[in-house]
């Protein structure tokens, strides 16, 4: 090619410029401004051959020229960006005015799996237990009737032992009617000094209900140590502590005088109601406290049953229901919607 002017350069420029604005209107649509971007601009577009051929001016002329072709190119390219962010717009707007927007329909929601709420409630529990130095052991929920009832000292004609209470299995097996079962367990096994927690199914021959079901889950602990070492001040503390823990800091604790047959002497604590804060509602049958748990100092007869000598070592023991109180906590009020496993339900813990 003959080496050009910088004047022809400088004319092409100012064309290519003139034509491609023309072109770009207010009014071009969308494949217009594509077609004038590639015609112009593309990778053998007018101004990019004519850039390219500039390499052949005289070096002094190049800066001049190169400078008005750059000027060019970058109006070209502001141009077409912005006509599309324009006509962008104009279609949202369109699009916007033909089906208006119903922001009260409801989203779309994501399903995510999580743990059941009592599993959530026992691993509370077990965590509060835990943080106050008490082990975790799991123990066995077919038992036999000395460490279900005659290790815990049950008379031989304790209610509890009817057929009618428990379920029994062949060779003389039952399911276990409560946890206390994981105290004779660990200390068959084990000497003191002993703090352990025993989490499990439990069974008894009710009907499902709002406040039964035949089988449900408790927590049994236990602590023991020499004697002397371990006392009923003991107890009121770690029972004060946990339920301070897991209803809040604030709650109001009470013990009162009970009866079982594997402690001696038996208390059962209660909360001040968290629902009317013991001004009395239905939940504490307007008593303003509710009954949250068994606990006492493990009986003589108990130590003897496991081969501890009564006068040497002591200790207390506490029992509660899992189902019992999630329902508190949770502020459900029918026990069978825990097990009857409908999404609903259980999507709300
Ligand atoms: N085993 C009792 C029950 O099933 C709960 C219980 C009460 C456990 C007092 C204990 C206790 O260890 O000391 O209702």
């Amino acid at each position: 090619m003959a080496a050009f002017a910088k004047s022809d350069v400088r004319q092409s420029l100012e064309a290519i410029r003139a034509q491609a604005l023309a072109e770009l209107a207010e009014s071009s649509g969308l494949d217009q401004i594509e077609s004038v971007r590639v015609r112009v601009l593309g990778r053998s577009g007018e101004l990019t051959e004519l850039i390219r051929s500039m390499r052949e001016l005289p070096e002094h002329e190049r800066p001049a020229v190169g400078q008005l072709a750059n000027q060019v190119k970058r109006e070209i390219e502001a141009r077409i960006e912005s006509l599309q962010h324009e006509l962008r717009l104009r279609k949202l707007n369109e699009s916007l005015a033909q089906t208006p927007l119903d922001v009260t329909l409801p989203g779309v929601r994501f399903f995510h799996g999580h743990t059941h709420p009592l599993t959530q409630v026992t691993e509370r529990l077990l965590d509060i237990w835990a943080a106050m130095g008490f082990e975790v052991v799991a123990t066995p929920d077919i038992e036999d009737d000395f460490h279900n009832f005659g290790a815990l000292n049950f008379a031989p004609d304790h209610p509890a032992r009817d057929m009618q209470d428990t379920f029994f299995l062949d060779g003389g097996l039952l399911l276990r009617t409560h946890t206390s079962n994981g105290q004779i367990r660990v200390m068959e096994q084990r000497r003191p000094p002993l703090a352990v927690v025993c989490p499990g199914a439990c069974y008894r021959r009710d009907e499902l209900s709002v406040r039964y079901s035949p089988m449900f889950s408790q927590i049994e602990g236990f602590a023991v140590d020499d004697f002397g070492k371990i006392t009923m001040a003991h107890l009121k503390g770690a029972l004060t502590e946990f339920l301070r823990a897991f209803f809040g800091p604030e709650s109001e604790v009470r013990f009162r005088a009970s009866f079982f047959p594997f402690t001696e002497p038996s208390a059962e604590a209660d909360v001040r109601c968290i629902f009317c804060a013991g001004a009395g509602c239905r939940v504490c049958k307007q008593s303003g406290w509710i009954e949250i748990l068994g606990s006492g100092m493990i009986h003589p007869n108990v130590l003897r049953a496991v081969g501890y000598d009564p006068e040497r070592y002591a200790g207390f023991a506490f029992g509660m229901g899992v189902e019992r109180l999630a329902l508190i906590k949770l502020g459900v009020d029918d026990m069978r919607l825990f097990f009857e496993n409908d999404l609903r339900f259980l999507g709300q813990f």
